[in-house]
């Protein structure tokens, strides 16, 4: 019997994003291992097609990574059935465009958020998609961090008791570009190009929040631009028109207070990038991209205030490591084979379009409340749920 397989067309595999974690940690280890493992253990095979502007490039990346299919014509690729699903990982601001055409053509979606740059174009995409009765993700990457993982297992198991608090630090210096270059792509600086830590990173914090502790009711943010100019590669300085730190105060279904700060001009002060102290009646926790302790109520030092008196207890000695318990694969690696078996067998992947446009709802909301110096209320975000389709590949 032949072999199962899923084409999937990805666009924008030159990028950051699109190369190291879609391609080359996603899609090609899967390919190199035989595929996706599906429910009934039968493995289906993914053939990837490269899609972009720049045919050379293109040419390139196929040799070096014994790849079949690439091409420059998109319209080709979503005109083609031997393709299944269209795969999105370009700058934001041409996202939406490409993903109505492959809709239109009949492709499963799967792509990079933010999903749009508004929130009508983010919900159009979402009603479409269930319109036409496309499979479609938005890749929720955070979820699957280790550090994460095991936070969502203190939730689940009731951990925290009743949950009061979250409160996060996320960020990084990102070299201004003169002497030392940038880590980051310039657009990211700049409003007029969709750049912008908002954009960029709420609709981050937005599945976070709402699959940890619950949906996001209403936001208070501040953003600012700390560092206004910056330098290109060769040299060249721009106006960074985008914010470049963000300080926010979400409030949560059910009570929970979470205080996020993000920041492409800190210095890193913590055991990682990002790190999030969730406290509760019962326990508390903090979390990274790796690690994760928690102190119980039982383990619970009893400080007293003291300015007199030098405090020489050590505060961190009060937290125990939580267990990795089993092994943990790329994020990203681990969505894409649970988006294809959504595509192949129909498993459900609730991190779909709509919840794209929540994200990027959160992100317009909290420019706005930054812009107006209001709080801004969040109402369950009505759109048609997105319908499960099976067989799509073959
Ligand atoms: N999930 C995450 O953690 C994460 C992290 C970083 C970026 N992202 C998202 O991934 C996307 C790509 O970000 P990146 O950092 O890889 O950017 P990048 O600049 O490295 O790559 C962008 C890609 O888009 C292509 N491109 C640029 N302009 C285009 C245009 N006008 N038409 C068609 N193609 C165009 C480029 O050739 C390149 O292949 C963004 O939407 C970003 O928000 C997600």
């Amino acid at each position: 019997m032949a072999q199962r397989s899923i084409g999937i067309i990805m666009n924008g595999v030159t990028g950051r994003m699109g190369y190291r974690q879609h391609l080359v940690r996603s899609v090609l280890a899967l390919r190199d291992e035989g595929g996706v493992r599906l429910r009934g253990g039968e493995r289906v095979q993914v053939r990837p097609l490269l899609v972009g502007r720049d045919s050379a490039k293109l040419a390139e990346l196929a040799r070096r990574h014994d790849i079949a299919d690439w091409t420059t014509d998109l319209d080709a690729a979503l005109g083609d059935d031997q393709w299944d699903v269209y795969a999105d990982f370009l700058v934001t601001k041409a996202r939406v465009a490409a993903l109505l055409r492959a809709i239109a053509a009949g492709k499963a979606v799967y792509t990079e958020k933010p999903t749009a740059e508004t929130v009508p174009e983010a919900l159009e995409l979402a009603a479409l998609a269930q319109e036409a009765g496309v499979p479609n993700g938005v890749v929720h990457d955070k979820l699957y961090l280790p550090g994460m993982r095991k936070l969502a297992r203190l939730v689940r198991s009731g951990f925290f008791g009743r949950i009061l608090s979250v409160r996060g630090e996320f960020g990084y210096w990102v070299f201004e570009g003169d002497g030392q270059p940038a880590q980051r792509p310039s657009w990211n600086y700049r409003a007029e190009d969709g750049g912008g830590i908002v954009v960029d990173m709420f609709p981050h914090w937005n599945y976070v929040l709402e699959n940890l502790f619950g949906e996001v009711r209403s936001v208070y943010a501040r953003a600012v631009t700390h560092i206004p100019t910056r330098f290109e590669e060769n040299g060249a300085s721009y106006s960074a028109t985008a914010d470049d730190a963000a300080y926010a105060i979400f409030e949560l279904d059910g009570g929970v207070v979470a205080q996020l700060n993000s920041s492409w001009a800190v210095r890193v002060n913590r055991k990682e990038l990002v790190e999030f102290q969730v406290d509760g009646t019962h326990g508390s926790a903090v979390a990274g991209l790796f690690g994760c302790r928690a102190q119980h109520r039982t383990g619970t030092p009893r400080p007293v205030w003291n300015p007199d008196l030098a405090d020489a207890h050590d505060y961190g000695a009060d937290w125990s490591e939580v267990p990795d318990n089993e092994v943990f694969e790329n994020g990203f690696r681990v969505q894409w084979e649970e988006f294809v078996r959504h595509v192949v067998d129909g498993d459900p992947h609730p991190y779909d379009l709509l919840a794209g446009a929540r994200g990027v709802r959160l992100a317009e909301a909290g420019l706005e409340s930054s812009r107006t110096g209001a709080r801004v209320e969040l109402p369950p975000l009505e759109a048609p749920r997105v319908a499960l389709a099976n067989g799509a590949a073959k």
